[in-house]
């Protein structure tokens, strides 16, 4: 018989795992997701002055990078652990895997612990999304993909549904990936997708370029001859110093908005440039402090990198939406005592426990 360690006393921690979120995403639905992760995202960046920011903490090493990333507002921390490995898909893994906690902050108890994997693909393209309609030419309808693993899908229908992007144009150096992607986008209404032979061919004639392609190198997905006048680019993938997407000479042709730019000074295109070239932060765009895109001709870059405020409301999300949909499962993360200062009868009272069991 399994020892009983369930508190009687104090409080739980409720657990969103994998499975759960999988049925979270599923009841819910996946553009009612996206939209309500974007919309959160949008509220917590006009207030931005609220949270305590900082760059998020890295592990280096030959194959990837193991990152933690916190933030908190006066009533609520999060923080979110994540890797990037591009080459674990040849070992059977995913390239990116998260988890993530949320915590008040007036006690410091934990009151979320979330499968943060599927709901990282879902915010990055939420925040994409968010960036684009601040920056990319309202009339755009065509975009090209660039790098058709985990994160695509996602990409493709946040772009549908709140740019109104309705053609694809899709690339990558794997060819089964980019057979994965169209047949999972089959029937989401899109009014043509339509599978290159090259980077080059698939931006001809797109009005957003996404790059979210996986190489720990400082790749040049995109080069200046392929970018046209009015593009808005979408630079997902290079997060890492070290591991980066677009061409330099991209950058100086282009408006170029951040999310914080402590941190993507670190980990973003601009990693390429020097440290006064000039990048504005998106929440300043959204707040209507600064401009977005000036003229239809402009090209605007949003060098994302992924920045922790995004975990923060995707994980105030799969809160509210786990306690209303009544998923996931109370755990006892932190021991319940009948006496905060008596840990040590903690030991005592479990042992009696165990003895009975
Ligand atoms: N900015 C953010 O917030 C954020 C969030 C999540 C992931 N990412 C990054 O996005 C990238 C993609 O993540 P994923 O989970 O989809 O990875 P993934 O490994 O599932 O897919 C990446 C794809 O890129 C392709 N690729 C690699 N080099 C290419 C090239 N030169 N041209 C075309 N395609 C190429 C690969 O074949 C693969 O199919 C990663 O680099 C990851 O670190 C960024």
């Amino acid at each position: 018989m399994a020892v009983q360690t369930t508190p009687t006393t104090g409080f739980d921690t409720l657990y969103v795992g994998a499975r759960d979120m999988v049925r979270l995403v599923q009841r819910q639905g996946l553009p009612q997701c996206i939209a309500g992760v974007a919309e959160r995202i949008g509220r917590d960046f006009l207030r931005w002055g609220d949270f305590d920011k900082t760059p998020r903490v890295a592990s280096h090493s030959r194959d990837g990078v193991i990152e933690l990333m916190p933030v908190a507002d006066a009533a609520r921390f999060a923080f979110k652990y994540v890797n990037g490995h591009p080459k674990n898909t040849r070992a059977g893994l995913p390239t990116v895997m998260a988890f993530g906690v949320l915590a008040d902050v007036a006690t410091g108890a934990p009151r979320l612990l979330s499968e943060l994997t599927l709901a990282t693909a879902i915010r990055t393209a939420a925040m994409s999304a968010v960036a684009a309609r601040a920056l990319a030419r309202p009339d755009s309808r065509v975009m090209a993909l660039i790098g058709n693993g985990a994160q695509a899908e996602f990409q493709a229908l946040a772009f549908r549904d709140l740019l109104g992007i309705r053609e694809l144009r899709l690339f990558d150096v794997d060819a089964a990936a980019t057979a994965k992607l169209v047949a999972n986008l089959d029937g989401e209404g899109f009014t043509s997708i339509t599978v290159c032979a090259s980077t080059a061919e698939a931006v001809r004639g797109a009005d957003v370029v996404t790059t979210v392609t996986a190489d720990k190198t400082n790749a040049t997905i995109l080069t200046p001859e392929m970018v046209k006048p009015g593009m808005h680019l979408n630079a997902v993938g290079g997060d890492c110093p070290g591991k980066t997407e677009l061409h330099r000479g991209v950058l100086e042709r282009a408006s170029v908005f951040v999310e914080y730019e402590p941190q993507t000074r670190i980990e973003g295109e601009i990693q390429q440039v020097p440290a006064d070239f000039p990048v504005t932060e998106l929440w300043e765009v959204l707040a209507g402090r600064r401009p977005g895109r000036r003229t239809a001709e402009e090209v605007t870059v949003f060098d994302s990198v992924g920045f922790a405020l995004e975990d923060f409301s995707a994980l105030c999300f799969v809160h509210d939406t786990a306690l209303a949909l009544g998923l996931g499962q109370r755990i006892d993360l932190v021991p319940a005592q009948d006496d905060p200062k008596d840990l040590f009868g903690l030991l005592r009272r479990e042992k009696v426990e165990a003895c009975a069991a």
